[in-house]
């Protein structure tokens, strides 16, 4: 299962980065440890601070692969291109957040990609990308 996993901006400085919100870990080591507990999934993983970058990204995978788990950090609530990218692309999208954005400030509650995405998961720190993972499995069976 070819899977890309797409963070968007701010989301490089996970671990330094406000870390009563969003933890201690890096994206880069909780990476590795889901490399090594999913051996059967091919994953690529992509940063990007730049709105258009993403969309790129998602283009270029959005015919091909199998699963796509995008945080778009603040651009969800802001981004019809991104949202609009994943309505043009094949590859079905989980949107996934480490914090509860309905816990947070009104403008958090809004997503522009929701409605495109199979679903979202919001509020259960980096394991919100290990259940997107989950869920992709579980659909494949
Ligand atoms: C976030 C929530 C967004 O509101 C915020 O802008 C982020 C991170 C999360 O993972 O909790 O950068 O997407």
């Amino acid at each position: 299962m070819k899977t890309l996993i797409i963070n968007g901006p701010n989301l490089n400085l996970l671990g330094k980065r406000e870390q009563t919100i969003y933890g201690e870990k890096s994206f880069e080591d909780f990476y590795d440890t889901l490399i090594a507990e999913f051996p059967s999934i091919d994953f690529e993983y992509y940063q990007s601070n730049v709105e258009g970058e993403l969309i790129n990204k998602l283009h270029e995978v959005g015919f091909s692969y199998d699963a796509i788990i995008i945080n778009a950090g603040a651009y969800t609530h802001t981004s019809i291109g991104i949202g609009d990218a994943i309505a043009g692309i094949e590859t079905p999208a989980i949107e996934v957040h480490i914090s509860n954005v309905y816990a947070r400030e009104e403008y958090r509650h809004q997503s522009l990609m929701a409605k495109n995405c199979i679903g979202v998961i919001t509020g259960m720190g980096l394991n919100s990308y290990r259940l997107a993972i989950l869920h992709f499995l579980n659909l494949k069976k």
